[in-house]
């Protein structure tokens, strides 16, 4: 059985059709952190948001789960007249995420929250034209109703994760100390799928991403 750990995500991320193309001192942060073992988006994850930020060309982009801000920052750099807010509630990854913003030049435009993403995000005003959902995984349906107020109609609301293992999908059994978990995947994956306000595909990207739009009704 796999161990419940991101270490997996980190080591096989070399990709050669998925190859970020980020800035050497954002590459030199991320490198870092993979060597430390910090949850950080895989190279196809990555892209893949990359990719979506490049199709939408946000101009407000909300990030739940900030770890060191390696992807907050790469949203940044891709999307010059992006603004980034990103929550994270482990104050050490947020003191390192709040210094590689500085050191990269992108503070003015990143606003990093030290936090927990369900208490911030009912405090947030205005709306995102991405959401990028990638903290507590058995927080995300619970969530789903504020953050479908804060997406723009034709934002999008990408969940990092939801075919973690292979349990959601059913390729995997569930260990049983994990079924709330692969439940609470499960139940979001209903809610988005039968939801009429959204449009979401669910993808084989990293370890499963949820891909919901926000329909003009
Ligand atoms: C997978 S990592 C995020 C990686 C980051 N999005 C990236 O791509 O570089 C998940 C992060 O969410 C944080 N987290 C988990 N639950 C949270 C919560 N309820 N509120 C805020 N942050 C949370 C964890 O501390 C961890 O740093």
């Amino acid at each position: 059985m796999q161990e419940f750990s991101y270490a997996h995500r980190n080591t096989s991320s070399k990709d050669r059709w998925n190859t970020p193309q980020l800035t050497p001192e954002l590459a030199a942060a991320r490198e870092s952190a993979f060597s430390r073992e910090i949850p950080v988006a895989a190279d196809d994850t990555l892209c893949f948001v990359l990719a979506q930020a490049a199709a939408i060309k946000p101009r407000r982009v909300l990030e739940l789960g900030t770890a060191v801000g390696i992807t907050s920052a790469a949203l940044a750099l891709a999307c010059p007249h992006a603004h980034i807010t990103t929550v994270e509630r482990e104050q050490k990854f947020y003191d390192e995420a709040v210094q590689n913003f500085n050191s990269l030049g992108i503070s003015p435009r990143v606003c990093a929250i030290l936090g927990d993403a369900g208490e911030v995000i009912s405090t947030l005003s205005g709306q995102f034209d991405m959401i990028f959902l990638d903290c507590a995984k058995v927080q995300y349906v619970k969530y789903l109703p504020r953050l479908k107020e804060l997406l723009s109609f034709g934002g999008v609301l990408l969940a990092d994760d939801v075919l973690l293992y292979g349990w959601a999908s059913g390729e995997a059994e569930v260990p049983k100390k994990r079924k709330m978990l692969a439940q609470h995947i499960e139940e979001y994956l209903s809610a988005v799928t039968a939801d009429g306000e959204l449009v979401t595909a669910v993808v084989k990207v990293g370890d499963g991403m949820a891909v919901s739009v926000k329909k003009q009704l």
